[in-house]
């Protein structure tokens, strides 16, 4: 067989971005290729000059041409790309992107009031459904009050710009997320006000790089006020998840919130209770800590599904703290979020 560019090529069709996930090919990565005897050098515009991930592509490109025919030495150097370059990759990613998200079921996930569980859930929720095989985007809009990245234990992973307006998420977990803790230092004083925070958010929505994606979580900021329905009006067809605690002032919260979702034209598709009860491990018994039966009422009330009801566990705390998320380590746990996910699978593709 003749070595010929388009052989190689086609070889390197099988290497992806990690990143990125699609073929360097396909992404105009291979700037060049050079053919001299049985050496092939290859030429790769990488998007950024130091990426991280250049020896896992060396690997992979000096793996898949190297099983080609005739040839003994494959040498990959790198280029960066220009900003021209950059703005036309982005264009081709978002293409596609655009399309898709007309089409990915959005499921937020509120409360209301404060400190029910919201992030807490919502990372949990992420990580199940990726466990049960679907591809998860999860992104924390709390711009503020930003915990998703640490309840995942993912902060000291930065979110790489890929250009001015190209963000990539965080990948973790068989997940991809994007938390404010993923751009910031975790005790960074963050003090930025109405409007700044307003353009983060877009960037959030506008900017980031899903890929191909099933769901895309979002962590919302607790209150009924502006801010979680702008959100959730940001993106139409979103679906809502409203949190709630069995006290009667959270589900009293938790209405109003249902309430102006209702007024805003946002589909509640199930209300979670969240520390319904605790399990005594000496005795079993099960004591009603915050009172009993609010998380019902509220559906009965609405005419949504109680969808899930999760009882309040020291190790859902510690786990949280540690940033380890308790569905990859707890069975029992993952077998009650599974079930939700499942019921919140079923409401949002109809
Ligand atoms: N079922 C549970 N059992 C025990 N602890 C829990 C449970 N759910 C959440 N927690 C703990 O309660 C605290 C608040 O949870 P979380 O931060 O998820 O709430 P939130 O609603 O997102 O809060 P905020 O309104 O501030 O965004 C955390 O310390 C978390 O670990
Ligand atoms: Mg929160």
């Amino acid at each position: 067989m003749v070595l010929d560019k388009d052989l190689i090529m086609d070889s390197l069709r099988r290497v992806e971005d990690p990143e990125i996930h699609k073929s360097l090919v396909e992404l105009d990565m291979i700037k060049g290729i050079e053919i001299s005897g049985d050496r092939v050098v290859v030429v790769v515009n990488l998007t950024i000059k130091g990426c991280p991930m250049k020896s896992k592509i060396r690997e992979d490109i000096v793996y898949e041409v190297g099983k080609l025919e005739g040839v003994d030495e494959v040498e990959v150097v790198f280029d960066a790309m220009s900003e021209e370059e950059k703005r036309k990759l982005r264009e081709k990613l978002y293409g596609t992107q655009k399309e898709l998200f007309k089409g990915i079921p959005v499921i937020a996930i509120g409360s209301g009031k404060g400190g029910v569980g919201k992030s807490t859930i919502t990372a949990n929720l992420a990580v199940t459904l990726g466990k049960m095989g679907h591809r998860v985007g999860l992104l924390d809009g709390d711009i503020l009050g930003f915990s998703i990245a640490r309840i995942l234990g993912i902060a000291h992973k930065k979110a790489q710009l890929l250009s001015k307006n190209t963000l990539l998420p965080v990948e973790e977990y068989g997940i991809k997320i994007i938390s404010m803790g993923n751009l910031v230092e975790e005790d960074e004083a963050v003090v930025w006000r109405g409007p700044v925070l307003g353009k983060l958010l877009d960037q959030f929505f506008n900017d980031v790089y899903w890929g191909e994606i099933d769901f895309l979580l979002i962590d919302l900021p607790p209150g009924t006020g502006d801010v979680p329905l702008t959100i959730m009006q940001k993106i139409p067809n979103s679906k809502f998840v409203v949190v709630t605690s069995p006290q009667p002032s959270a589900a009293r919260v938790a209405g109003r919130l249902w309430t102006m979702s209702q007024k805003a034209g946002i589909e509640v598709v199930g209300i979670i209770e969240n520390m319904s009860h605790f399990v005594c491990q000496n005795c079993g018994e099960i004591h009603y800590i915050f009172g009993k039966g609010e998380g019902e009422r509220l559906s009965l009330k609405t005419g949504t599904e109680l969808i899930g009801e999760i009882p309040l566990k020291k190790e859902i705390r510690m786990t949280s703290d540690e940033g380890r998320p308790i569905v990859v380590e707890d069975a029992d746990t993952f077998e009650l979020y599974k079930s939700i996910a499942e019921r919140l699978v079923r409401k949002v593709r109809g």
